[in-house]
């Protein structure tokens, strides 16, 4: 990889750049019909994952489509409780169900030990994508936060309000702190190996910080994930890759949420009132369209895009994204306007 020629890393090294690089949170997904044509040959979403030249097929889907700055892994965040002996399974219409969920305080406790070796189908595809791009366009790797890993494994399932994971902390505070603790060393282990197979850049998806109150959020959510940033930034493997930060409309303050040390924060679409004053120079910033302002039509599209890329126009490290994932109902023409509108300008 040679950064000076990726504008993507360049932004996450807080530069000020006249076109801003593009990347998309989902832009491999069920939106495109490359991506179907391929789906339609797994029953169970995860056994695709884990055929590593198939993953590599797909995420190199959008950037042939779209030329993007930036290709991201096509794994899933549930791969690790999956390795934990959760046995997740995709099933048509009903996004992740768990198998074998956390459902006690000894459920914590027999939980087996994170074996890094089990997920080697993910690290695979990380070598094969990175062999297969060209040299200018870097490779994102990821996981879930330690908060949202355990919200899904101890629900068992999605859910609105994750009602059953809140009792479980509540009656099961001290185990719930072991088990996020478990996920952040198993996170650490995980990004670790998938850096060393080629990824250069980490972005961590906090899915769920949503659901926690600003002081819930700092204890369950924020703590773990300064921990897992701290534990890449002390490691020689891992110390210079830089980190993206994404949170889904976290209750707390920018500036608490700046002490995880990321080198980037990702903001939701709601999260569009902040004050770049305090974030720049110390974090480079990626965000943040509403995915749904692509069901309109192109002029509100433009309207909208311009009004993000005007804000951002001088803003050290900007990193044009969606607020969160694209859709499986965009059409991928709206993809290739906004991305041909962005470079335009
Ligand atoms: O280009 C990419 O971003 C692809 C790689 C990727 C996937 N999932 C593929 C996927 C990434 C980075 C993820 C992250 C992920 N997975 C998150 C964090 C991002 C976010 O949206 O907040 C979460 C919460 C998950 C868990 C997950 N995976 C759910 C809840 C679902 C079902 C809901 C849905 O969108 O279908 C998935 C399935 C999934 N992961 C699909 C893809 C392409 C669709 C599966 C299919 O084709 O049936």
């Amino acid at each position: 990889m040679i950064e000076k020629e990726s504008i993507f890393l360049k932004a996450l090294n807080k530069e000020t750049l006249p076109v801003p690089p593009i990347w998309y949170m989902r832009q491999a997904g069920r939106y495109m019909p490359e991506y179907r044509a391929v789906r339609k040959n797994f029953k169970n979403f995860l056994d695709m994952c884990k055929e590593p030249e198939v993953c590599c097929e797909l995420a190199l889907q959008p950037i042939e489509a779209f030329e993007l700055d930036s290709a991201i892994l096509f794994s899933d965040i549930l791969t690790i409780p999956d390795a934990m002996g959760l046995d997740v399974n995709f099933l048509e219409g009903e996004g992740p169900v768990f198998g074998n969920p956390i459902k006690t305080a000894q459920d914590v406790l027999d939980i087996e030990d994170f074996d890094t070796e089990s997920l080697s189908y993910v690290y695979k595809a990380v070598t094969n994508i990175k062999n297969d791009l060209p040299t200018h366009i870097p490779l994102i790797g990821f996981c879930g936060s330690p908060w949202t890993l355990a919200a899904y494994s101890i629900e068992g399932r999605s859910s609105k309000d994750f009602l059953i994971t809140r009792n479980f902390i509540k009656e099961n505070n001290a185990e719930a702190h072991i088990f996020l603790e478990k996920l952040t060393n198993a996170c650490f282990a995980y990004l670790k190996r998938q850096i060393e197979a080629g990824a250069d850049v980490i972005q961590i998806f906090d899915s769920w910080a949503n659901l926690l109150s600003e002081e819930e959020y700092k204890i369950y959510s924020l703590s773990y994930i300064t921990k897992l940033i701290s534990l890449l930034k002390n490691d020689p493997t891992t110390e210079n890759t830089p980190v993206i930060l994404f949170s889904r409309e976290p209750k707390a303050k920018l500036q608490t949420i700046m002490t995880s040390n990321s080198d980037c924060l990702s903001l939701y679409w709601s999260m569009n009132n902040i004050d770049l004053d305090q974030t720049a120079n110390k974090v480079a910033i990626q965000g943040n369209l509403n995915p749904e302002i692509l069901l309109e039509s192109n002029d509100v599209i433009k309207r909208e895009t311009l009004k993000i890329l005007q804000k951002y126009k001088n803003y050290p490290g900007y990193v044009f994204n969606l607020g969160h994932g694209i859709t499986p109902n965009i059409n991928p023409e709206k993809i290739k306007y906004l991305t041909d509108l962005i470079r335009s300008i």
